[in-house]
């Protein structure tokens, strides 16, 4: 996570908005940004070293890195040929999924097949936002929402009998004008209009994607263990994207699960898309909510509509 942090009484003193009104909205307490000159290839590449190290694999070893993310440093290059010169990760290819808030369940899902098929890779899979410099800060209805950070993990061929069982992958582009940053890619020219109508920002319709998000995570959470020969009773973890308590605790009742299997850090972190999931993962881990041997469903929900579950033994 990027060093600074903003609290919900920050805001207060920035836009009309209150403690009491985004705690009980969304869960958010806090949320890390990015200082100046801080930029999502520097996240990606820390929540890259630390991913290595606990995996205990050099990164001259990574044969393919695959970064989930909707806020590049710049078009072009990929974050993840930033990040592979920043690693030295010499034999690696490298390339960036564009799939918002789904992308690191995307990119997991791409490494999956690849080990697959060739057992011998080792993959480096990241998710990595700076949604701060894509935030209008003078909009509330989205600036208390989105935040920065990167969460990383390496993929290998495992023995025995843990790692990947079912990856499920979804889009539905009809709905695509409910959550948007319209402008900077080519289809409108960057001048002052687009600049006028706010068109670098990100925009959301939240109470349409609200619907459309407990829908999806529900029926791709069903399908996801379906596929793995789950029922809700073999779940140990439920590892959800972190957009908003409500939607958690939607999927809490939905799937019939106590609270203690449904991770919760939003009230850290806000809405860090593509990153939110390996980060939750990370601190599962580490915190010990997760144990060797648990069975862990992840589900993701973003802009497009992209939606994705991957479920795997830990
Ligand atoms: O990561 C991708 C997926 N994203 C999501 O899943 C996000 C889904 N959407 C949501 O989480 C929620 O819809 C929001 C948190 C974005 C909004 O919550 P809501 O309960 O749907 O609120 P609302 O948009 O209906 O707004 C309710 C009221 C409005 O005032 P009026 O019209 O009732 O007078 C808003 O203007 O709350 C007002 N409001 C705020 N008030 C204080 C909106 N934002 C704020 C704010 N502070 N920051």
């Amino acid at each position: 996570m990027p060093e600074k942090v903003l609290t919900n009484r920050d805001l207060e003193s920035m836009i009309d908005t209150s403690d009491e009104w985004i705690t009980t909205r969304t869960g958010i307490r806090q949320r890390h940004i990015v200082s100046v000159g801080e930029n999502n290839s520097d996240l990606a590449v820390g929540a890259s070293r630390a991913a290595l190290e606990m995996a205990g694999v050099e990164a001259s070893e990574i044969d393919l890195i695959i970064v989930g993310t909707l806020t590049p440093d710049m078009p072009m290059p990929s974050v993840a040929c930033l990040v592979q010169r920043e690693l030295g990760a010499g034999k690696a290819g490298a390339f960036d999924v564009s799939a918002t808030c789904s992308g690191f369940l995307y990119s997991l899902s791409i490494a999956d097949k690849f080990v697959r098929d060739n057992p011998s890779m080792k993959i480096l899979v990241i998710g990595s936002e700076v949604l701060s410099r894509r935030t209008n800060w003078e909009d509330r209805t989205t600036c208390v929402l989105f935040a920065d950070g990167a969460g990383a993990a390496v993929v290998t061929a495992s023995d025995g009998d843990s790692g990947i069982l079912s990856t499920c992958l979804h889009a539905d582009g009809s709905v695509w004008d409910l959550l948007t940053i319209k402008g900077l890619g080519t289809a409108h020219p960057i001048d002052q209009e687009l600049l006028s109508k706010g068109w670098q920002y990100i925009e959301m319709k939240g109470k349409d994607v609200f619907k459309h998000a407990v829908r999806a995570l529900e029926s791709v959470a069903h399908e996801s263990m379906e596929k793995a020969g789950w029922n809700n009773d073999d779940l140990d973890l439920l590892i959800a994207h972190q957009a908003n308590i409500r939607i958690l605790d939607f999927l809490r009742e939905r799937l019939n699960l106590p609270k203690e299997k449904v991770f919760i850090n939003i009230d850290k972190y806000g809405n860090t898309s593509a990153a939110s999931i390996p980060i939750a993962l990370d601190e599962a881990w580490r915190s010990g909510r997760l144990k060797k041997g648990d069975n862990v469903l992840m589900i993701s929900f973003g802009g497009g509509f992209t939606w994705a579950g991957v479920t795997m033994r830990w």
